[in-house]
């Protein structure tokens, strides 16, 4: 099938790239025309595993190709699906204008009937919006006979593992109001439809607000979890044990109850964030979802309170290696990640950081540029060098299993705080090393005297 995917950020990349993988013809357009250069010479411009060859093979096979030729784009898709950006507006409400101007480039443009997808993550009436500018404006070209339906299908696709997202959705919601269109996106999708039925189908409006609707609830558990952690460390009770507990009952379930220091990403604060402006432009209060943000926003601050409280607010001078600066593995995105807030915090301080990131060196480059009080190291290791502490942001795989030994050599003073309790505490005391961990106690070293052999950190 023809298909035209509006937007290469993100969202539209990868779920375009597994379309064409699956054999539909694609063309991607954008107006970022050094982007679609670099796309086309096989230059990816986001880290996603799985998302470079699959781009690559897929360009050379001729089922995907990158243009700013908007004209063009609109011509090839039967479908046209727009992917592009809905960032926040001044007031936290999602800003439309790219929306809105692919749905003025289609309007303009199109010379046939066609089935105009928002994949999009968009307020809940969008759809009606784009509807009726592209209407408005076949009705000043006089083409109102060109026949186009408008259909929420918003993406669940998580960073770090999109393309599988992609590949295997566990759901797929598909909102019109057309039996004609829904026959069109059941072709679209059937690839991935094959062992049990996971599309989804409903009207528009209830597509759009499934979107904020499961976003807000993960965040939600997400924000949860962090108080109770809060309340484990008052309490003297393991928020790691509690988590067991309470994951075990299936409508609770193990997944998103992991403390830490807050969610971050482009998603679930934005979206967050626009749904309350919705709630509030419909006069209904939210007093969930602000308690939701609230919390966040505050246990961003978690790792820096308990450093500054260790250290009774001397950290002018003070050296600390940092492990992770991605807002969760696998990406090196870096939008509203925690380890910003503890960087920021920790420079406001005084305090110097030697960080280290798999993947989100550049982008913290590009972040912060040259600074004095930022190391950025090419090593875990190096990080640690001569630092009063190690403090752990991101729980990247390579972080899980370090040599404890080296650690203790090569940090000043053998003192950890890790805001995504990747060690058990106890091991952590046998190798002489003071663990500060969220929703636990904190634990000190075993060792006595922290530079006491090794033999006897070992155990
Ligand atoms: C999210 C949704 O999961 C996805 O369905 C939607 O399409 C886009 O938004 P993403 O932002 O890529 O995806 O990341 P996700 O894995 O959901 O994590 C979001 C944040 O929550 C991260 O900062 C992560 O560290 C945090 N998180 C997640 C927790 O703090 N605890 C958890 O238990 C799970």
């Amino acid at each position: 099938m023809n298909l035209t995917v509006f937007g290469i950020g993100y969202v539209g990349l990868v779920q375009a790239a597994v379309l064409a993988e699956v054999g539909h013809d694609v063309t991607c357009v954008d107006v970022d025309a050094e982007k679609v250069e670099r796309l086309n010479q096989g230059i990816i411009p986001i880290y996603e595993p799985g998302l470079d060859g699959l781009v690559r093979e897929n360009h050379a096979a001729g089922r995907i190709r990158f243009t700013t030729d908007a004209a063009a784009a609109v011509k090839h898709g039967r479908i046209l699906m727009s992917a592009v950006g809905t960032p926040p507006g001044e007031d936290g409400s999602a800003d439309l204008q790219y929306v809105l101007a692919v749905a003025e480039v289609i309007g303009r443009e199109m010379e046939a009937p066609k089935i105009i997808v928002s994949k999009s993550t968009v307020p809940v009436g969008t759809c009606d919006r784009i509807k009726s500018k592209i209407a408005g404006i076949l009705k000043e070209r006089g083409r109102e006979d060109l026949a186009f339906d408008v259909v929420s299908n918003p993406e669940f696709l998580k960073e770090g593992s999109a393309v599988a997202d992609c590949m295997k959705p566990d759901r797929i919601i598909i909102g019109t109001g057309s039996e004609k269109t829904e026959k069109v996106m059941r072709e679209l999708y059937a690839p991935f439809n094959r062992n049990h039925d996971r599309i989804i189908m409903m009207d528009v409006r209830s597509a759009e607000f499934t979107k904020y609707a499961a976003n807000c609830m993960l965040a939600t558990k997400i924000s949860f979890m962090n108080e109770m952690s809060n309340l484990a460390e008052r309490l003297d009770a393991d928020i790691e044990a509690v988590r067991r507990g309470i994951g075990s009952d299936p409508r609770i379930g193990y997944d998103f109850i992991y403390p830490g220091l807050g969610y971050g990403g482009s998603c679930f604060p934005k979206d967050v964030r626009a749904l309350i402006k919705t709630a509030e432009g419909v006069g209904f209060e939210p007093r969930v979802l602000k308690a939701v943000e609230e919390r966040n926003d505050e246990q961003k601050s978690v790792l820096f309170e308990k450093i500054n409280r260790y250290f009774n607010g001397d950290l002018k001078g003070r050296t600390f290696a940092l492990w992770g600066l991605a807002f969760k593995p696998n990406t090196d995105d870096m939008r509203e990640a925690p380890s910003r807030v503890l960087m920021e915090a920790l420079w406001q301080a005084g305090a110097l950081v030697q960080a280290f990131d798999p993947e989100a060196m550049q982008e913290c480059q590009n972040i912060y540029g040259q600074r004095d009080d930022l190391l950025l190291c090419g090593t875990k290791e190096a990080a640690l060098r001569g630092a009063d502490a190690l403090l752990i942001a991101t729980e990247w795989k390579i972080f899980r299993a370090p040599s404890f030994e080296q650690m203790r050599e090569a940090l000043k003073a053998p003192l950890i705080f890790d805001g995504r309790n990747l060690y058990d505490p106890e091991v952590m005391a046998r190798h002489g090393l003071e663990y500060h961990s969220i929703g636990r106690k904190a634990v000190a070293s075993v060792l006595a005297d922290p530079l006491a052999p090794k033999e006897q950190a070992l155990v």
